[in-house]
């Protein structure tokens, strides 16, 4: 009977259900036969893996595409711009930065640097008034800082965030008033205050006329990106406007540290040479006894004891300590310091942290994209921002709905 599969394995094998497979016996898509005995369905293994592969064939050449070409000039607001990296992936959509906030002089000077022609105001967002913009304004982002509220009553109004950044965005929003907004954040904020951070979000975007579109956190990794760092978007849609917004589909292929470093498809030459922090003596020594895709635990026991100190009995995997990554996977969420104590992400052959250009291309900016100020706050400017792949697609999503609504309807 070994030519035979039963339903289980059928099921296993081709990844669908045993339902599905029970319906499809019925429309005679996939037929099985009846073993004499039991009754139970027998499915002949060759017909199985035909159906399989021609799976696998079709998932191949499912070309996912978010792409969509923009129909007019469409204008953005980007508030808490930092080095620019979602900035740079909408301006890769299609959509034009009219003005940029940030309150960081190194960052400012890294825009204004690249881009001498955007309008980078800066300083702190509290002092600036954006009425002039008032519905001349496509689409305002931000990633603003996560904060708590103090909550007085039961449903947070906006003059009860004050003092908050998000209360700064929404004055914005409410300021512009454009057909759509985007703010994006740490996946964290879906669990600050119990919820209730994100709630309030939600509540004050109400009251100031949008609606909040079902909050997702996308994998980068989805997304042409070749790290594991995960952003929280929160879209909200003015409330005249009734369309559906939808989230940029993800890619099934996941790029690795190979890629980001590498001659290939996101790179078209090797990573060029920069600058780049250096580990203490004492942290190289233990980093050297780590293999690539290995971590603290890699280590001898009594170096785990004393590079974890008081981590080393808090159980948990802690995976991303002491860690060196592998060619062949995707890096880790860089931080804003690479020799940061236990968030190590080791190059894979050489014992020190990714260079300053290794960084940016972990986090898909171009080559030509520069840093301003010390190599430390160029590093703080990379790992701070949204990677730039990313920031294209959400980037597409927003020209897709913009499209939609000034073909459906009378623009404000
Ligand atoms: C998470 S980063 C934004 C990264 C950016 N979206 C990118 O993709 O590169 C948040 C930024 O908010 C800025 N920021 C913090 N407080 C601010 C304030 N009061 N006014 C303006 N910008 C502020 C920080 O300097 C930081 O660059």
């Amino acid at each position: 009977m070994s030519e035979y599969l039963t339903l289980a394995e059928a099921s296993e094998l081709i990844g669908k259900s045993k339902e599905t497979l029970r319906r499809w016996d019925r429309e005679g898509k996939l037929s099985a036969i009846r073993e004499p005995m039991s009754n139970y369905r027998l499915y002949k293994k060759e017909e199985v893996e035909a159906l399989f592969a021609a799976f696998v064939a079709q998932d191949m050449n499912e070309e996912v595409s978010n792409f969509v070409e923009a129909e007019r000039d469409y204008t953005v607001l980007e508030l808490f711009a930092g080095a620019g990296g979602l900035a740079v992936g909408m301006e890769k959509a299609g959509l034009k930065c009219v003005a940029l906030n940030e309150i960081d002089k190194w960052a400012c000077q890294t825009l204004r640097k690249n881009r001498p022609n955007w309008k980078v105001l800066e300083g702190d967002i509290k002092a600036f008034d954006f009425s002039e913009y008032h519905n001349k304004i496509d689409v305002v982002t931000g990633g603003f800082p996560c904060q708590a509220f103090s909550y007085a009553g039961k449903k947070l109004g906006l003059a009860d965030a004050r003092g908050t950044l998000f209360y700064e965005f929404a004055r914005v929003v409410n300021e512009v008033n454009p057909p759509i907004c985007i703010g994006e954040n740490v996946r964290g904020l879906l669990s600050h205050e119990g919820g209730k951070t994100l709630e309030g979000m939600i509540s004050i975007l109400d009251e100031i006329g949008y609606n909040v579109v079902p909050v997702q956190v996308l994998k980068a990794i989805h997304y042409k990106v070749p790290q594991k760092r995960e952003r929280l978007i929160l879209v909200g849609i003015r409330k005249d406007i009734e369309l559906q917004y939808e989230y940029p589909k993800p890619y099934k292929k996941v790029y690795n540290l190979r890629d980001a470093l590498k001659k290939g498809e996101l790179f078209d030459s090797h990573v060029p040479k920069s600058e780049g922090a250096k580990y203490p003596k004492s942290k190289k020594e233990v980093l050297d006894l780590v293999p690539q895709k290995g971590y603290w635990r890699d280590l001898p026991l009594e170096i785990q004891k004393s590079f974890m100190g008081g981590s080393f009995h808090l159980g948990g995997g802690k995976t991303g300590i002491a860690r060196r990554i592998g060619w062949d996977e995707p890096c880790l969420t860089l931080t804003c310091s690479p020799a940061q104590k236990q968030t190590e992400r080791c190059h894979p052959e050489e014992t020190r942290p990714f260079t300053v250009r290794e960084y940016a291309r972990i986090q898909t900016f171009p080559d030509d994209w520069q840093f301003e100020g010390s190599i430390a706050q160029q590093y703080k400017q990379i790992g701070n921002a949204v990677p730039v792949n990313l920031g294209r697609e959400v980037g597409y999503s927003i020209v897709k709905f913009l499209n939609q609504y000034y073909s459906l309807s009378k623009p404000k």
